[in-house]
């Protein structure tokens, strides 16, 4: 999908507005997180949306949308653990070009990942995968944090 950076801004803000109605306080944080996912996904239909959480000294693969994948990536390895390592949202605008990528699927070329905290703790990170080039940037990046961190209130 290509959005126009209004219709980018104008879909977010929706999206925001339905993530903060959904979120809720009485259900488990990994339903609260699926639905997250969901409505991401649903909104934007890219190849694969999807959470990591932080397990140990490693990532493991919690609820996602879309193709099947690594179950499992190391602290400072890929993107995601990338993200975890430096505690800031990364974005790829070609994943061929980062170093150490952990392709998943061979389907996606560019991707964001956005570090999901707790209390000042990251507790997971948010990936989300697209099959064209230079999908993500700041605006993605600015949305995405504001909606990670209404999960875990
Ligand atoms: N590409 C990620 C791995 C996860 S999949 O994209 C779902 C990375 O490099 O960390």
């Amino acid at each position: 999908m290509s959005l126009s950076h209004a219709e980018k801004h104008a879909l977010y803000q929706s999206l925001v507005k339905q993530i903060a109605a959904l979120i809720d306080p009485n259900a488990s944080e990994l339903s609260n997180y699926a639905n997250v996912c969901a409505a991401i996904q649903t909104a934007f239909k890219h190849w694969w949306c999807g959470f990591y959480f932080v397990n140990g000294e490693r990532l493991s693969l919690g609820p996602f949308q879309g193709p099947v994948a690594c179950t499992s990536i190391g602290f400072n390895k890929g993107v995601c653990g990338t993200a975890w390592a430096k505690a800031h949202s990364i974005i790829v605008p070609n994943v061929h070009d980062f170093e150490g990528h952990i392709a998943c699927s061979s389907e996606s070329n560019s991707e964001i990942v956005v570090p999901v905290f707790k209390q000042g703790t990251i507790v997971a990170v948010l990936d989300i995968d697209s099959i064209y080039f230079n999908t993500f940037d700041e605006v993605d990046a600015l949305y995405l944090e504001q909606i990670v961190a209404m999960i875990n209130v």
